[in-house]
């Protein structure tokens, strides 16, 4: 007998049954064998909230939740957003491989002369009532680009796919801004060439009179290695979300509007911003014993604090509050982060936190970063979709290639009613 293969007794039936085991798994399909009669449906496995579920294979990212280990492509997270820019790793996750320069030239090239929208897309902006949250604004604007380019209903070509993702990569500052400052009442400004992505971005947020925005190059590069920690995580909810969508071989708009919506959610990208909503709540130092009582009791929940993937220190938070520092030091201290620094003291010598392995994530010194530069709470979860989206399309694309994947369908357990009989409404 093989090693690697799982032995399963049914006591049902008395029958064995062996499945072969492939990098540590079992194929669900092989449990449908194992039945009590001939039209018996056959075994499937319940998994709500695909805890212990592998719905794909994929080249993508490596994370060891135990360990505290995110690669992307094999590389550590720590040294992309040490050395790299986020294009590069944009067309990493895209491609498999860190660029060459004249590549990097190129896909720079693609990408910067992607960014304007049409006009269109400007008075679509402006039809949001005056206070709409930017990213239900991004949400139906990216939905909205799929009316734009029915060339990407051709999934079969991949130059065409490519040529997607860079527009998508391309436009989402674009939209993003234009949701800001529809928010504020302020002019659109248009994309300017000249600058780098992240320097771009703030030109399109923060442009006022000057006849040419200069970024302040710390606040620039801090931007930048943002949205590198944020570019890609494997089979997160929206994630999910992008190739469950994408499995109907819609577009990659309306895919990627369906994955902004999951990640729109609190318990994902909305995370960072209830993070500062928590801290400003919380009001001082002095109130945090209280505040992680109430958390312990249930009546709370510590935003930015535990993961469903890493039981140890999310290896972005590391990066993130090393980095919160040298913002501070150019834009001054955000008094939020004493309450932060405090709270992850005492939860991390707490035993209900110690116990459940709840440890802080990547949102919880984000905003106060954001906060910092001057962005308002609600536009934190679109600059995670920013970042999140060239790990949207790779993985997008990976689904699409991949001859194992078809159109995302789970199974049920059913629990309701038997058949029963339908009675006139006079007769109930
Ligand atoms: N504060 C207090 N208790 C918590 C927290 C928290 N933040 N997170 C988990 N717990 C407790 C939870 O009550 C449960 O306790 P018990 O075993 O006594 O019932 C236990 O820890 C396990 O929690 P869970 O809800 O079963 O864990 P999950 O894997 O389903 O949830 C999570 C993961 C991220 C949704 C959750 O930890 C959470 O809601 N965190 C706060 C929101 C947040 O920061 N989200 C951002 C995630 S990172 C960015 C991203 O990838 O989107």
């Amino acid at each position: 007998m093989s090693k690697d293969s799982l032995t399963i007794k049914d006591n049902r039936t008395g029958e064995s049954y062996e499945l072969p085991i492939t990098h540590g798994t079992i194929r669900a399909m092989d449990l449908r064998q194992i039945k009590t009669s001939e039209d018996d449906f056959g075994m499937m496995s319940y998994d709500p909230a695909y805890k212990n579920t592998a719905s794909t294979t994929s080249r993508i990212t490596f994370i060891d939740g135990d360990k505290g280990i995110l690669r992307y492509r094999g590389y550590p997270i720590e040294e992309l957003a040490e050395h790299a820019t986020f294009l590069e790793v944009a067309y990493l996750l895209l491609t498999g491989e860190l660029p060459t320069t004249p590549a990097l030239d190129v896909f720079e090239h693609q990408i910067t002369h992607h960014t304007m929208v049409h006009e269109n897309i400007r008075e679509f902006v402006d039809a949001f009532r005056y206070d709409a949250h930017p990213m239900g604004t991004l949400c139906s604007t990216v939905a909205a680009l799929s009316t734009f380019y029915p060339d990407a209903k051709d999934l079969s070509n991949p130059e065409l796919r490519r040529l997607q993702m860079h527009r998508i990569i391309a436009k989402m500052p674009t939209i993003a801004a234009y949701a800001y400052r529809h928010r504020r009442g302020l002019p659109y400004v248009y994309p300017d060439n000249d600058l780098s992505y992240a320097g771009n971005f703030l030109n399109m947020l923060f442009k006022m009179m000057e006849q040419t925005y200069t970024p302040n190059p710390i606040i620039e590069r801090a931007l930048d290695v943002l949205l590198i920690l944020h570019a890609d995580h494997e089979q997160n909810c929206s994630t999910s979300a992008m190739r469950a969508v994408g499995s109907s071989h819609v577009d990659p708009y309306s895919a990627l509007s369906a994955a902004c919506a999951a990640l729109y959610g609190p318990l994902h990208g909305g995370a960072n911003e209830a993070v500062v909503r928590m801290l400003t709540e919380i009001g001082s130092v002095a109130a945090i014993p209280e505040f992680v009582k109430r958390a312990k009791g249930g009546e709370e929940r510590l935003m930015g604090f535990g993961h469903r993937v890493y039981k140890n220190y999310d290896p972005r938070a590391k990066v993130i509050k090393k980095l919160a520092y040298e913002v501070f030091e150019e834009m001054g201290k955000n008094p939020l982060i004493d309450i932060a620094v405090e709270l992850e003291r005492i939860a991390l010598e707490d035993p209900y936190f110690v116990e459940r392995k709840l440890y802080p994530n990547v949102d919880f010194y984000s905003g106060l970063i954001y906060e910092s530069m001057g962005l308002p709470v609600d536009l934190f979860p679109v600059l995670f979709a920013i970042g999140r989206t060239p790990g949207w399309l790779a993985q997008w694309e990976e689904m699409l290639t991949d001859p194992e994947q078809k159109i995302a369908r789970p199974r049920q357990v059913y629990l309701g009613e038997g058949e029963r009989h339908y009675i006139p409404i006079s007769e109930r």
